[in-house]
């Protein structure tokens, strides 16, 4: 099945009101290939502004609190991403697992949370250096998704996967392109087992260490759908290049 390319970027904790100029630029550069979908994932406190800035662009958050309401200090809802403008949220970050100790239950819950509300939800999945060179890289993905993935795929809102690779964020390391194919066709599988023929039509993004040199190449590969993009998604000029090279 043919996708719709997605090229998401992922601010991190990058982002003040100058940097409004960028997510302008990438909205309107945007325009230009109606054949990708465009979506820059910023700080909460710059959700509202941004979507202000470029109305229509999708602006989405990083993360979601599970629940809808509650005492909850510093953490955001689903119904407060929706209000403040966003259009999806990005969950299980591999930084959260390991900063914030999100366990896979957590994330499935935040998943669950964020589409029942209608946002878009992009679920991270990724391995370690340590498991990737015991040779486990695949079932531990696998496994981490089984436990990750929200239960039905019901609703409008969408799911999408992003394969991150922890030691390829960040590093200037990629995987290689046939060990990406092979991950990429192993989540495709589970997602098929899950969710039936809707299975075949959930986006599956690569993340780590995506930049304009290697896009190309990237999206040449069989079930990348298209990217997860942290530093190279700060500047139009850095990120543009992706989208293009995604529009093929
Ligand atoms: P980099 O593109 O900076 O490696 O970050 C990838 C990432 O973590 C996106 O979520």
């Amino acid at each position: 099945m043919v996708v719709k390319k997605l090229v998401a970027g992922n601010w991190k904790m990058h982002g003040l009101s100058a940097d409004l100029v960028e997510v302008k630029a990438i909205a309107d550069a945007s325009r230009n290939y109606p054949g990708v979908d465009v979506a820059l994932c910023v700080p909460a406190i710059l959700i509202e502004r941004a979507v202000r800035a470029v109305p229509g662009f999708a602006i989405g958050g990083q993360d979601v609190h599970h629940q809808e309401k509650g005492a909850h200090t510093g953490n955001i809802s689903a119904a407060m991403l929706l209000d403040a403008g966003a259009a999806l949220t990005i969950v299980g970050h591999s930084e959260r697992r390991d900063a914030q100790r999100e366990s896979n239950a957590e994330v499935k819950a935040k998943a669950e949370a964020g589409l029942a509300a209608g946002l878009g939800v992009v679920l991270c999945v990724g391995e370690s250096l340590e498991v990737r060179e015991a040779g486990k890289a695949v079932e531990t993905v696998l496994a981490q998704l089984d436990r990750s993935l929200p239960e039905a795929r019901g609703g409008e809102a969408e799911l999408a996967i992003a394969y991150e690779p922890i030691w390829a964020i960040g590093t200037g390391k990629v995987a290689t392109p046939s060990d990406i194919a092979e991950m990429h066709s192993a989540i495709r599988a589970q997602l098929v087992e899950r969710y039936g023929e809707d299975g075949a039509g959930v986006r599956i993004l690569y993340g780590g260490s995506v930049k304009p040199s290697n896009a190309a190449e990237l999206f040449g590969i069989h079930d990348v759908d298209g990217a997860l993009v942290g530093g190279a998604s700060l500047k139009a000029a850095d990120f543009m290049p992706i989208v293009e090279a995604a529009a093929g």
